[in-house]
């Protein structure tokens, strides 16, 4: 392992990591320009962005964007960044509009970032070209409702950077139980510490039952029970390749479609099934009461987003010691009767995700003294090597073992290896 802050890469050596990774703010710009402007960052999710005019403002890495669906319905990612003085042309998180106009100037640009309008023309005449002036465009691709954006123009597809991440995309979209996925809601909050604190936290079912000790004594037994993986060893993790990794918490629940009847619906909805079953068959109640917690695994995309049993955890560098996080809710799309579902869904997820919940609130305590701790000995290892030794390939070809080993973190590292050291 070397010192040398010029060569970050040779700071990660696949079954440990140098402690400066999270506090050499040297190595933070690099990881701006290397990974996150240039590879694809999840900016949206599609229900966020229903129809032409529709917009949400968020960033890619530290640079601040636009998402729109223009007048034609497509989706684009804008530069959120005046083209004459550089004021941002929007601060609202999310809304409805025909185009934005910087409020410093007034120049006015359409949905899909063309310059249209300038005040007092007459000082530019024989000076600009308007159609040279347009916000600056991200390239902008969709997979399973997911909308991701590059900076990159060479970046690989998105489908080929999402490889065979994309069967696990497809397989948490089941939870809608037949019905799409749609943004419920969500909240932000901020830790002090590195981005990648977070990212390793993801696909780590090491620290379940002792971080979340708390939350495990607060629900019922049956829910309890569901997330007792530690010794399961059918509970195992996946490098998926491309950085990405999932772990399967509750294999039973991978494949929502793969239910044999035989599972009891867990008593704590007794009340939801009643309600449901007064409008829908029974088939239907369970397709969708069977999928309240979600999928049963957490998937987790490099860079930026993981979709986490029933909600998205999508993360953004601010500094090279603070993190922001969005929690975003989701449940079906479906007809009003499926209201009830989502309230109830709402209410799980305050209770381990909220900021109020049993849940976040101690992983981020972690987080920070995590931060805190690699303040000392900064070249000292961090140690990502767990189950390596039992580390399996699986049928597909997935480098594999127990949900509570690694292996996600080694194919995170393995990436951010790749990218930090590619010139
Ligand atoms: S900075 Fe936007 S119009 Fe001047
Ligand atoms: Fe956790």
């Amino acid at each position: 392992m070397t010192d040398n802050t010029t060569a970050p890469a040779g700071l990660a050596a696949g079954d440990r990591v140098a402690g400066r990774l999270y506090t050499d703010p040297e190595i933070f710009d690099q990881e701006l320009t290397r990974i996150f402007e240039r590879t694809w960052v999840w900016v949206a999710h599609e229900s966020e962005l229903p129809g032409p005019g529709t917009f949400k403002s968020t960033h890619v890495g530290k640079q601040p964007v636009i998402v729109t669906r223009d007048r034609k319905g497509e989706l684009r990612t804008l530069l959120n960044r005046c083209r004459h003085r550089g004021a941002s042309i929007c601060e609202k998180p999310s809304g409805k509009a025909n185009g934005f106009t910087c409020p410093y100037h007034a120049w006015s640009y359409g949905l899909n970032g063309q310059l249209r309008g300038i005040p007092y023309p007459d000082g530019y005449e024989g000076v600009i070209d308007k159609s040279e002036l347009s916000l600056k465009k991200l390239r902008t691709e969709s997979y399973g409702g997911l909308v991701f954006a590059t900076f990159n123009e060479d970046a690989e597809p998105l489908e080929e950077f999402l490889g065979d991440a994309r069967l696990w995309i497809d397989r948490f979209m089941k939870q809608g139980g037949g019905y799409p996925i749609k943004v419920l809601g969500k909240h932000q909050f901020k830790f002090r510490g590195n981005w990648k604190i977070q990212l390793e936290n993801t696909t780590d079912g090491y620290h379940f039952p002792i971080v979340h000790r708390s939350w495990m004594a607060s629900v019922d037994a049956e829910t309890a029970d569901m997330m007792s993986f530690m010794t399961d060893p059918a509970a195992i993790t996946h490098d998926l390749g491309n950085g990405h990794s999932v772990m399967q918490m509750v294999p039973e629940h991978s494949d929502l479609d793969a239910d044999d009847g035989t599972e009891p619906l867990q008593g704590r909805f007794d009340d939801l099934v009643a309600e449901l079953s007064k409008t829908l068959d029974e088939a239907q109640v369970r397709k969708l009461v069977r999928a309240m917690h979600g999928t049963g695994f957490n998937l987790n995309l490099f860079p930026n987003v993981s979709m986490s049993s029933a909600f998205f955890r999508v993360l953004r560098p601010v500094a090279v010691d603070e993190t922001w996080i969005e929690h975003v809710a989701i449940g079906p799309d479906g007809p009003p009767e499926v209201d009830a579902v989502n309230r109830e869904r709402l209410r799980i997820h305050e209770h381990f995700q909220g900021p109020f919940g049993f849940g976040t609130p101690d992983d981020a305590e972690g987080w920070d003294r995590v931060q805190r701790g690699a303040q000392g000995a900064p070249e000292m290892p961090i140690l990502v090597n767990r189950g390596i030794g039992r580390e399996t390939r699986s049928a597909e070809g997935w480098p594999t073992a127990h949900v509570t080993d690694e292996t996600g973190m080694r194919a995170a590292y393995g990436k951010w290896k790749e990218m930090m050291g590619d010139d």
